[in-house]
C-alpha cells in the first residue's frame, strides 16, 4: 500500500457557482447568470487539494453518491494529486451538491447534502489511519453520524498514536454543544474561527480563560486579516496575516491557512514557522475567487506569492 503523509476527512460536495446576474431569482422567475462554474467545494476537500498541491501525501475520505458528481469530485481531487482510494459511496444516495448564488462579495448557497451526510466512523479506512502519521476532519457538523462521537472518534486517534487536527467550522444547527472538556485534551491541533471558539465557549459555559486548565492541545484560532492566536497553556501568542487590503474574497481563506499549517507541519518545521507559512497560503487564497486552488505545485505557489505579497 502506497504511504501517505496525512488523511482527511469531513465535508464532500461540488459547488455550482452562478455569477454576473442582476439579482436572486423569486420563486417562479428565471435570471441568467452570464458566468458560471463546476467547482470542488466542501471545506475538507479544499484542505486537501491545497495540501497535494503544496506537496504533501494526501488520502481524502468522504461520502459520494453512485453518479457523475461523485466522479467529477474525485477528478477533482486527483487532478492535484489527492488519492481516493478510500472514498466511500453511499447507494441509493446523491453526491453533495451546493448552488452558489455569488454576488459582489455576498453569497446565497442552497445545499443538498446527500450522500456526505451518511458517512460513518466506521466508514474510515482505519488500516490506513493507523499507518499514518496525521488525521485532519473538517467541518464534522455537516456528519449527522460524527456530532456525538468526536470525543471517541479522536481518543481512538490518539490511542493509536496518530496526531490529530479538527477545524470544527460552523455548527450548522448551531448548538455548539460539543464538549471541549472531553474533545480537547484527545486532540492536538483545535482551528476554530474567532466566532466558532467564541460560540463553542458559550455552549459549554466557558471563559477562554478556562480553556488553560482544560489540556496542552494547541488551540490555533484563525481572526480574519487579523492573523491568528495560539492559545496553549496560560500563554496567547499572535501572528499578523499578511495583510490583503483589497481581497477578492475571503472564502476559503480558513481553508489555505489550515493546509499550508499542517503541510509545514507534516514537513517537521516549528508551531511559528508553521502558522507563517498557513498565514502565506491564506493570504493567497484572498487573490482569487471562492475555495479555488490557484497553484499546482509548490513551486508555482512559491512563485504567485512572492509576486503578489
Ligand atoms: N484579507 C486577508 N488578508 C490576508 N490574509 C488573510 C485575509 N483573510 C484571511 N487571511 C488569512 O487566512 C487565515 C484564515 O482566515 P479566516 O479566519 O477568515 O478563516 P475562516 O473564517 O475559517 O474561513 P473559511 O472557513 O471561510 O475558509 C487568517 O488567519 C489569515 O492568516
Ligand atoms: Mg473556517
Amino acid at each position: 500500500m502506497q504511504n501517505f503523509d496525512i488523511v482527511v476527512t469531513g465535508d464532500c460536495n461540488l459547488d455550482l457557482i452562478f455569477n454576473q446576474f442582476d439579482r436572486l431569482p423569486k420563486l417562479g422567475e428565471e435570471i441568467i447568470a452570464n458566468q458560471f462554474e463546476l467547482a470542488l467545494g466542501s471545506s475538507a476537500g479544499i484542505v486537501a487539494a491545497h495540501m497535494a498541491a503544496l506537496g504533501a501525501r494526501v488520502a481524502y475520505v468522504g461520502a459520494i453518491g453512485s453518479d457523475s458528481f461523485g466522479e467529477q469530485f474525485m477528478a477533482f481531487l486527483q487532478s492535484y494529486g489527492v488519492c481516493t482510494d478510500f472514498m466511500v459511496e453511499k447507494a441509493g444516495f446523491k453526491t453533495g451538491c451546493t448552488v452558489v448564488m455569488a454576488k459582489e462579495e455576498d453569497r446565497a448557497n442552497l445545499t443538498h447534502a446527500g450522500a456526505m451526510a451518511e458517512l460513518t466512523p466506521q466508514d474510515l479506512p482505519w488500516h490506513v489511519i493507523e499507518k499514518t502519521p496525521f488525521f485532519h476532519m473538517s467541518n464534522p457538523y455537516v456528519l449527522p453520524l460524527f456530532r456525538n462521537e468526536l470525543s471517541a472518534l479522536y481518543q481512538k486517534l490518539k490511542e493509536s498514536g496518530t496526531i490529530t487536527s479538527l477545524d470544527p467550522q460552523w455548527d450548522v444547527n448551531e448548538q455548539w454543544d460539543t464538549n471541549l472538556k472531553e474533545l480537547l485534551p484527545v486532540l492536538d491541533y483545535f482551528l476554530p474561527n474567532n466566532k466558532e471558539l467564541e460560540l463553542l465557549l458559550a455552549g459549554n459555559n466557558l471563559e477562554q480563560d478556562a480553556l488553560i486548565a482544560i489540556s496542552s492541545t494547541q488551540i490555533i484560532k484563525t481572526c480574519g486579516n487579523k492573523g491568528v492566536e495560539i492559545i496553549q497553556g496560560n500563554e496567547i501568542q499572535q501572528f499578523k496575516s499578511y495583510l490583503n487590503e483589497q481581497p477578492v474574497d475571503c472564502i476559503g481563506a480558513g481553508d489555505a491557512f489550515t493546509a499550508g499549517f499542517l503541510t509545514a507541519t507534516i514537513e517537521g518545521k516549528s508551531l511559528k514557522e508553521a502558522i507563517n507559512f498557513g498565514c502565506k497560503t491564506g493570504a493567497l487564497s484572498t487573490t482569487i475567487e471562492g475555495g479555488k486552488v490557484p497553484y499546482g505545485s509548490r513551486k508555482e505557489f512559491n512563485d504567485q506569492f512572492t509576486k503578489l505579497f
